[in-house]
């Protein structure tokens, strides 16, 4: 296997058999980083944000996407509010479920590739071992729900569609875990995360790298893709702080103690062998992930 932490930005990527790339949902995490990647090897690509494409606009993106002709589309536009969504059923479903599907219905009539995303929470969590692409989803949230609606819409729909299933994702361009535990951390002493949440933790930049590399490939379906490793909530924050000598004191808690609208599963921690296996390389760790995302969150 290559040793990951031997590549270089893209310097293993050549992409040459795309030539007309959108990128939907560009202003987030995930599309902040193929943005970036797509740069350095001088890729010719459109980046829309919410503003630009409302993928919910189905005959505005129909349109747009035809009259572009492009030859590959990378959703990461999604509606992640897991709480909110408990309340805002229809909207979630609308972004999750529906927009991917009528993506992957205009990527079918140009016969360009499509690559969208989901999550582990359309995991119950009880397994209690990670979970493979053959395992039978039982999602708990209306998130997980509609995100399990949208990878079965978009992969019935079109069989040169990837969907990739990630988890704990962190990014520079957006908020996430470890900018809300930097935030709590600046304004108290204390802080108490649970431990009764297992994932691990993973850093968009490789998320973007590896989604690349397989589109590469020319291989489609459901893939998992996790930064390597375990970790709680408490183990990502515990890692964050201790790295940058936050002097405070953090306790572990339970989920129970936090009275959150929508149920997440104990335990959904992605096995990604089948693309490290496509693939040859070995996904880094998430404590990689980290380092590699506060040195370059400084930087920007
Ligand atoms: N974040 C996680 O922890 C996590 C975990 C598992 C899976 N995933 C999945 O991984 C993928 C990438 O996530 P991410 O963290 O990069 O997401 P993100 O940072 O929240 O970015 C999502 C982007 O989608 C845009 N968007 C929202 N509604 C839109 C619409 N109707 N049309 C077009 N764009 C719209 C948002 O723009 P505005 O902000 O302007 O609305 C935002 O820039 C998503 O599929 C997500 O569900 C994420």
């Amino acid at each position: 296997m290559v040793d990951f932490s031997m590549m270089k930005n893209g310097i293993l990527l050549k992409l040459s058999q795309y030539s007309k790339i959108l990128i939907t949902g560009a202003n987030g995490q995930l599309g902040y980083d193929f943005r970036r990647l797509l740069d350095s090897i001088g890729a010719n690509y459109i980046a829309t944000g919410h503003k630009e494409l409302d993928i919910t606009q189905k005959d505005r993106v129909s349109d747009f996407v035809k009259s572009m002709g492009f030859d590959l589309i990378i959703n990461c536009a999604a509606y992640n509010d897991v709480d909110k969504a408990e309340d805002d059923v229809e909207n979630c479903f609308k972004l999750n479920a529906y927009a991917p599907h009528d993506l992957a219905k205009v990527a079918k009539e140009l016969k360009a590739t499509f690559i969208t995303y989901s999550t582990d929470f359309v995991f119950d969590g009880n397994k209690n071992a990670p979970y493979t692409e053959n395992d039978k989803p039982n999602p708990l949230s209306t998130y997980g729900k509609s995100k399990l609606e949208g990878e079965n819409l978009v992969l019935e729909e079109y069989d040169r569609s990837i969907v990739i299933r990630t988890s704990w994702l962190f990014g520079i361009n957006n908020k996430n875990f470890n900018t809300q535990v930097l935030n709590w951390a600046k304004n108290n002493k204390e802080l108490k995360i649970v431990d009764d949440q297992v994932s691990s933790p993973t850093y968009s930049f490789d998320l973007a790298l590896f989604s690349l590399l397989l589109l590469e490939k020319k291989v489609f379906g459901l893939f998992h893709f996790s930064n390597d490793g375990v970790a709680s909530k408490y183990d990502q924050a515990f890692y964050l702080l201790n790295k940058i000598g936050w002097d405070g004191v953090i306790h572990r808690g339970k989920t129970s103690e936090f009275n959150l609208k929508a149920p997440r599963p104990s335990f959904s921690k992605l096995d990604s062998s089948k693309i490290e296996s496509i693939m040859g390389i070995k996904i880094p760790t998430w404590q990689s992930g980290i380092d590699r995302w506060w040195e370059e969150f400084n930087a920007v």
